[in-house]
């Protein structure tokens, strides 16, 4: 048995111990129909004709589930609480040197349905084998049906030699880049930093795609070494980027971000920048995908009883998706990480509400 092997086989004998089926619990272990635990991280839900489509991470047992060994796991369902298993969507792949290979970084996939195409399109951010998290790009992949499989088209970093929309065509010369070089990071280090990667593309990391009622898509990722996200509009087969891109959040060092939209609003949540340890969620509106976007406060409440962390840690967790799943109700779903055995992180969606005054929040159940 080759070392993935032990690993796969290793995490289905720790986590196949079913238990009935029935609701799935925020925080704890979900089990699809089969009894076998749910292997899906960091990912998102496609609604499309009538079903769900859960795509995600799926984690081997011990440190080795922080790098991909297997690829994208996805989940069908009716009703967002029996999930079957489809398998892998996306596979990692053997060959040395591959984008995708066996051990590089494949992180928060997410899947659009493109209406022009026809074809299901996945973007994912990917840390090349060997390179930590310095590579900073991001993956696409496309298939035919929901449950793929899906083919890995190419990475890049996005935006090569496009300037943000936000500088005016009177700024756009060599001293304004100058100054998005190397600004500092509130701990030391680098920072706001596009102007430094200019020429060879932006870098990706934590992102999230979003389709406007229109049916545009937009890819929204964090840059700028996690300093600013960056929201660039797509190509209408959703395989490429128009060049037209804008800045927000900037310096507020937002990662895990998550969007929806509800009302003409557009509503943003993300964590800080803490690696795998929890953070203080925080969130956003605009009018427009666009910008400007309004800060808002922490959105979540309540307290996570299996572990007694509240708001001021995201009840342990980090958010990955706002799923629409009606005019009036939309989910958002986090991950509660465990590096050290990332096959045991548990999945926590909670119903988001929208107030009166224009905010959004999350309440623990
Ligand atoms: C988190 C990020 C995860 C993963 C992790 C690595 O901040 O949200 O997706 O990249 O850092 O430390």
């Amino acid at each position: 048995m080759n070392t993935k092997r032990v690993l796969v086989a290793m995490a289905v004998v720790a986590w196949s111990c079913a238990s009935a089926l029935g609701a799935q619990k925020n925080g704890e272990v979900w089990h699809d129909t089969a009894g076998h635990v749910v292997n899906a991280h960091g990912g998102g839900v496609l609604a499309h004709k009538g079903k769900f489509y859960l795509y995600g991470e799926h984690k081997v047992y011990g440190k080795a589930g922080n790098k991909a060994h297997v690829g994208v796991h996805m989940y069908s369902s009716d009703d967002l609480e029996n999930w079957k298993d489809e398998g892998i969507a996306l596979k990692v792949e053997e060959k040395t040197g591959h984008d995708i290979e066996d051990g590089c970084i494949l992180e928060r996939p997410k899947v659009l349905f493109c209406e022009k195409t026809g074809k299901f399109v996945m973007f994912f951010h990917l840390e090349l084998k060997g390179q930590g998290y310095g590579a900073a790009r991001v993956g696409i992949a496309v298939a035919d049906k929901p449950q793929g499989p899906y083919k890995f088209l190419r990475s890049l970093r996005p935006n090569a030699k496009d300037w943000p929309m936000n500088v005016p065509e009177s700024e756009r010369n060599e001293d304004t880049k100058s100054k998005f070089m190397s600004a500092e990071r509130p701990w030391g280090g680098r920072g706001s930093l596009w102007g430094k990667f200019f020429d060879g593309g932006q870098m990706c990391r934590d992102m999230t795609l979003f389709k406007d009622d229109d049916g545009k898509a937009w890819h929204v990722f964090a840059s700028e070494d996690n300093s600013t996200l960056h929201i660039a509009e797509l190509t209408e087969d959703y395989l490429d980027y128009t060049g037209r891109w804008w800045r927000m959040a900037e310096k507020d060092w937002t990662e895990a971000p998550a969007i929806c939209k509800k009302d003409g609003w557009y509503y943003l949540i993300g964590s800080g920048c803490t690696g795998w340890k929890p953070n203080a969620a925080r969130s956003y509106r605009a009018r427009a995908i666009t910008g400007p976007w309004e800060k808002l406060g922490n959105p979540c409440k309540g307290v996570n009883p299996a572990n007694n962390l509240g708001p001021e840690l995201t009840w342990g967790g980090q958010s990955n998706f706002i799923l629409k799943k009606g005019d009036n109700e939309y989910i958002a779903m986090f991950d509660i990480w465990h590096p050290e055995n990332q096959v045991d992180s548990r999945l926590v969606w909670l119903p988001v509400t929208f107030g009166a005054d224009g905010t959004i929040s999350i309440e623990w159940k």
